[in-house]
């Protein structure tokens, strides 16, 4: 009881490691409503930065609305341990999902998950929607 089994630790650490962008695939691009109907300007995001995701230090997943429709396309930023960010009102573009990617590279590389200002990609500022502190490591 208490030992860990070999392993653990390295998961651990590597869980610890990932940002994650968490993408809302049903968001409509302001001005964009109705435009296409086959995809959501959420879903066309998101097979952009999956992509641009690939080899990177950054995972990607898909969910079906974060409450924020008024301003998609809407995202998180998000690793155990660090700042969350949710950011919104992004054209589902190549330009958008290049920044975004960059940014959640420097996010994965800092230990607390922020990022210093002069260091944002262009594409990524005025985005931010919120930002949430990790919870206790006790909590
Ligand atoms: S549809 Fe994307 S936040 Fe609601």
């Amino acid at each position: 009881m208490g030992s860990k089994r070999c392993g653990e630790g390295i998961r651990e650490r590597d869980r610890t490691m990932t940002t994650w962008i968490t993408i809302c695939d049903t968001c409509r691009y302001a001005g964009q409503e109705g435009a296409d109907l086959r995809r959501t300007d959420g879903e066309r995001l998101a097979e952009l930065l999956e992509r641009r995701a690939a080899g990177t230090a950054v995972k990607t997943r898909r969910v079906s609305c974060l409450m924020g429709c008024a301003h998609g396309c809407n995202l998180t930023v998000q690793a155990a341990g660090k700042i969350s960010y949710v950011i919104g009102r992004f054209a589902p573009e190549a330009d958008a999902a290049d920044a975004i990617i960059r940014y959640a590279e420097l996010h994965a590389r800092s230990e607390s998950g922020q990022v210093p200002y002069r260091q944002w990609p262009e594409g990524i500022k005025g985005h931010f929607i919120a930002r949430l502190q990790p919870l206790p490591e006790d909590g």
